[in-house]
């Protein structure tokens, strides 16, 4: 049944990581069948984010596994115009760092439009791709990543199925998307180069590949109709095309979203929620009101003959709901509610808020915060990283001539400290776009926003020592792409957990952010508690872990088993909070594909999630923070 929604074939993996080996191999095993018969194998190969751990397992695989490059010639999907090659954000430049520099592949076998022509001169060099395309004999296979647009290549929205490689226009969220290789978006071009969707579908077999937070476009292009408003949809007319994907990307289907709809399943009481709750959205019915008749013509029969009446079900879903909401996150103290989400003893509580970034605690729980902190509990934030990185040098610049300044003013004579702003000042002021800052740039950058959230906890009413920076090294490369997780990270995670020893941990449950920090971030917490339960440390057997949400997106409110709501007041004093993060307003390097301001999405988010418990019979508050348990 599966398959008369799904239109295009998808394989799922647990995790990018893994879907990238998978499409490696593929790719391998091509490249030697072709050697085996002494031809050659051509690849169309895309670049972003999505693709660079296939990159990373095609040059393990030649370095650990000896597969050669050298019968494979290569063309790139798409180039920015005008570009010169040798700039850092050229696709020849990624290319290059990513790929061709690490494998013996031929240089001459190379291909990637040419984004340094006159208009005129790109118009005849698109024409001569193609050719040179079929020359080669056309792609055996050809990657693909997906726009959150549907776009593929730089095909975006309304572009033909006819295309063919040419000058086209990049659509404003395309970049927006992709201002976080520019220093902003004012410097990505506004055209490009690209194969066209002819071109494309031209090719003998194609792997699409998506992660995390694609999952929305991703259910369009596989499940709706073939658009040329969503260009990957177009690819449901290709015989040969599979969608790799990981557990989030894939979250959208209806096999996941709905499973009911595509065959029998278990009915759990999270299943019996996800469907009742979908139920009452779709139909615009509080819980309360849904009858036998709404299950039978939505695909609920089953449920019905599962588990008795509408009457019956709408109850127990109604009370889940319900018994979600509670103005006490630590738990309510003298009181012993069965089905509150959280524990009423020991009260008070030690808790500690992991926050990513410096600001993420007020951004995405800062009603939760305060609550705890005014309800007695002993709150503690850690601040994962410095996040010196999404500070601009404009910003830093400012605090520079103040401190050179203040040095002036007062006459102070300090050395080394006026040479360290000297240098940092002819730094700026020479630094070319991409440049990586200096060890002192960066950590006059991680001092400011170390300084924002100290404030933030003052204005919650945190006394000194609450707070810990923990400055994990993982984060510390300077640019976006991070190490992964290591021993330090954990080592410095689990001695704070411990001389804490809190009864409560909140952690940004992300599994899908655009730069990877916060999941690094989350997994580092994961192996920290998991070694703590192992060495069998007390104190952990009675830790409960919650996850929120980061700025990108919001539980699923069939999936909330903590919402706590905010009053107009509330809501307000959260607002100021995040405003006191100075160098992250008005507009930060990177904000990823959403223009509004962090504040602007907090507030919107936790809108959203009180209107839909009151669209489903629940009392209307202004606003809610929302949190699902973690069982580790
Ligand atoms: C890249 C390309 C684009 C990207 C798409 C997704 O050569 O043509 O279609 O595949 O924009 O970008 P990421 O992977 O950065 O999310």
């Amino acid at each position: 049944m599966v398959d008369s929604f799904e239109k295009i074939p998808v394989e799922i993996f647990p995790s990018p990581q893994e879907g990238s080996v998978y499409a490696a191999n593929e790719i391998a095993q091509l490249i030697r069948q072709k050697q085996k018969e002494n031809t050659v194998c051509v690849l169309g190969l895309a670049t972003g984010s999505t693709p660079i751990n296939l990159y990373k397992e095609m040059v393990r695989l030649h370095n650990e596994e000896g597969l050669s490059f050298k019968n494979v010639i290569t063309f790139n999907l798409d180039e920015y115009f005008p570009i010169k090659r040798e700039e850092f954000q050229s696709y020849w430049s990624f290319m290059h760092r990513h790929l061709f520099d690490h494998i013996d592949i031929d240089p001459k076998n190379i291909h990637i439009p040419n984004g340094d022509l006159s208009k005129d001169a790109a118009k005849k060099f698109c024409i001569e791709y193609e050719q040179m395309i079929q020359d080669a004999g056309g792609i055996d296979l050809q990657i693909l990543g997906i726009g959150n647009n549907g776009h593929i290549g730089f095909n975006e929205p309304g572009s033909s199925i006819f295309s063919k490689t040419r000058l086209t226009n990049l659509d404003n969220n395309t970049r927006i998307a992709n201002a976080r290789e520019f220093q902003n978006i004012t410097k990505v071009p506004r055209l490009a180069l690209t194969m066209g969707i002819s071109t494309i579908m031209k090719a003998k077999r194609i792997l699409l590949m998506a992660w995390g937070f694609k999952a929305p476009v991703v259910a369009k292009a596989v499940e709706e109709h073939v658009t040329e408003q969503v260009p990957a949809s177009i690819l449901q007319q290709h015989d040969n095309c599979t969608f790799i994907l990981d557990e989030l990307a894939a979250s959208e289907l209806t096999r996941f979203k709905s499973p009911w709809l595509t065959g029998e399943i278990e009915w759990t009481p999270k299943m019996i929620k996800r469907a009742v709750v979908n139920l009452a959205l779709k139909l615009d019915k509080p819980v309360l009101s849904l009858t036998n008749h709404d299950y039978n013509e939505n695909g609920l029969g089953e449920l019905l003959v599962e588990e008795g009446e509408a009457y019956e079900i709408n109850l127990k879903v109604f009370y889940l709901l319900r018994d979600s909401i509670t103005g006490w996150p630590g738990g309510k103290p003298a009181s012993q509610l069965p089905a509150h989400p959280e524990r009423s003893l020991p009260y008070p509580k030690r808790v500690i808020i992991f926050s990513p970034h410096p600001d993420d605690d007020i951004i995405s729980m800062g009603g939760t915060f305060m609550r705890l902190h005014d309800q007695g509990h002993e709150v503690h934030v850690a601040y994962q990283t410095s996040g010196n990185i999404a500070v601009t040098d404009e910003f830093v610049t400012r605090f520079i001539e103040f401190a050179v300044g203040f040095e002036g003013m007062f006459n102070i004579d300090n050395e080394k400290s006026s040479e360290i702003l000297a240098e940092a000042q002819s730094f700026l002021s020479t630094k070319a776009p991409q440049e990586s800052d200096t060890a002192e740039i960066r950590a006059i950058k991680g001092l400011i926003r170390r300084g924002e959230a100290k404030a933030t906890c003052r204005y919650v009413g945190l006394p000194e020592g609450r707070w810990h920076f923990q400055n994990l090294p993982f984060y510390e490369t300077g640019t976006i792409e991070k190490k992964p997780m290591g021993e330090e990270d954990i080592k410095i995670t689990m001695e704070l957990l411990r001389s804490i020893k809190p009864h409560q941990v909140y952690c940004a449950g992300d599994l899908a952010d655009p730069h990877g920090t916060h999941k690094v971030c989350l997994d580092i917490v994961f192996e920290s508690l998991k070694r703590i339960k192992a060495e069998g440390d007390e104190w952990v057997k009675d830790c409960w872990m919650w996850l929120y949400k980061g700025a990108w997106q919001e539980w699923d409110i069939a999936d909330i088993e903590m919402a706590i709501p905010m009053s107009p007041g509330q809501v307000l004093k959260k607002r100021h909070g995040i405003f006191i993060h100075q160098s992250q307003k008005d507009s930060v390097p990177f904000q990823g594909s959403d223009s509004r301001e962090f504040w602007e999405r907090a507030e919107d988010r936790n809108a959203n999630t009180a209107s839909l418990y009151a669209a489903l019979g629940l009392t209307r508050y202004a606003a809610m923070e929302a949190f699902v348990r973690w069982h580790y």
